[in-house]
């Protein structure tokens, strides 16, 4: 039996996740959950998997059948990480945003298996939660399809035989529009996904395609692969989650449905597939394109591979200023180009070369921008 504490169950992996979870009793537990702020959602999950222990995004009251130990907020996220009881817990860090970076390294000094979808971690602290996965000897597997991918096409593989990675894009809701198409692009609009049905902000993040610079970063971090062996192109049909090409010119890739359930089910099962039959891929009339994915149609692709050469604190600027700016977006403050401008403008201040990578600054610096950023336009 897996022990899960579930960060982030409300959303859509956490959903997910749950659904695993409810068809194989046998197999998985839920310890601890944290829900967000649909209380009723939240009430219902509470009492469908019975965690010992649940984290409460805000201070509501909430009528349950049971006592569990509750937490709240920032810091009881941290007490929901570190919680132990049992012999084979993994931390499902299923949250959106900064707010999964400290979780994470909380999880791991409690000595959990880390089963990672919050992209932010590694984005903004890759190297300090390394360095920690290392200290505390734990293992960290992606749940991101395109990571998911990687790491099943690299399985009983050498590194020094890798040419490069080959990280795949969709294009998100707006790959067939041009630039001048992009002034004045509705919310709405961005919202919509063509292939996965995904929380708000990485739905934002693929359509300027800064999920794809994240990706990239998060693969580098995972994968130990330097970033000018990390590329990317552009596959509409989302069919190739992400292919792996050795030197011999062999290309290992993985397939599949646009399901997260499969890499979430593969996460939590590492490194074994789940034994049942799910979703089958249908090999007859299968269409898979491959194009390149310019950089100067989606210049976030290309400030994350900048920010990543500045390396130190930059990656971490990088996602603050993202993170500030598609909340900005999603609060109907700014158009959908102004992303990109926020986001250029402050990678390319010299201003955050001075400051040591420590998780303190990390942190630190993150949160001070993010909210100046928001302040700039009334927003908290
Ligand atoms: N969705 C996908 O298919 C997918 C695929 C690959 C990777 N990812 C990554 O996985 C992560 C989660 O994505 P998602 O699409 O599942 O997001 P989502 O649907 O927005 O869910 C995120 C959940 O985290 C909760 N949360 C956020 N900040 C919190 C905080 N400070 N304290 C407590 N709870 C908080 C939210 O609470 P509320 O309910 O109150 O908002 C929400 O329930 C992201 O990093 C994303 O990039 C997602």
């Amino acid at each position: 039996m897996r022990c899960l504490y579930l960060a982030g169950a409300c959303g859509s992996i956490g959903t997910q996740t749950l659904d695993i979870v409810r068809e194989n009793p046998s197999e998985f537990k839920v310890i601890g959950m944290s829900v967000g702020r649909n209380k009723e959602l939240a009430v219902r999950l509470i009492e469908e998997f019975h965690p010992e222990i649940v984290c409460f995004r805000e201070n509501y009251l909430y009528e349950l059948s049971y006592t569990p130990k509750i937490v709240v907020g920032d810091a009881g996220l941290l007490e929901l990480a570190s919680y132990s009881k049992y012999e084979d817990e993994v931390f499902v860090n299923a949250l959106v945003g900064m707010s999964g970076l400290m979780p994470t390294i909380s999880a791991i000094k409690a000595h959990k298996t880390i089963a990672l979808a919050n992209k932010e971690t590694l984005v903004a602290g890759g190297d300090i939660v390394k360095e920690y996965v290392k200290k505390y000897n734990v293992a960290l597997v992606p749940i991101d399809s395109e990571h998911s991918a990687i790491l099943q096409c690299l399985q009983g593989e050498s590194h020094k035989e890798i040419k490069r990675l080959i990280i795949t894009a969709s294009g998100g809701s707006f790959r067939n529009k041009t630039r001048d198409e992009l002034k004045g692009v509705t919310k709405e609009a961005a919202l919509k996904h063509p292939n996965w049905s995904m929380g708000a902000k990485i739905t934002i993040d693929s359509a300027t395609m800064m999920n794809k610079g994240f990706e990239v970063i998060e693969a580098h971090h995972l994968f130990d692969v330097p970033y000018e062996q990390i590329d990317t192109i552009l596959h509409p049909q989302s069919i190739v989650h992400s292919m792996v090409e050795y030197k011999d010119g062999t290309i290992k890739a993985e397939l599949g449905v646009s399901d997260m359930h499969t890499p979430i089910s593969y996460a939590l099962r590492y490194p074994h597939h789940n034994v049942q039959e799910s979703k089958q891929l249908d090999l007859f009339g299968l269409k898979l394109d491959f194009m390149e994915l310019s950089k100067d149609r989606f210049p976030c692709l290309g400030y994350a591979y900048y920010a990543a050469s500045r390396g130190g604190i930059y990656p971490a600027v990088l996602n603050a200023a993202n993170e500030a700016a598609v909340k900005l977006f999603l609060n109907d403050k700014i158009e959908f180009l102004e992303i990109e401008r926020i986001i250029e403008k402050e990678i390319k201040d010299d201003k955050y070369m001075e400051i040591p990578y420590t998780l303190e600054n990390v942190v630190s610096v993150s949160l001070s921008l993010m909210k100046e950023i928001l302040s700039r336009y009334g927003v908290d």
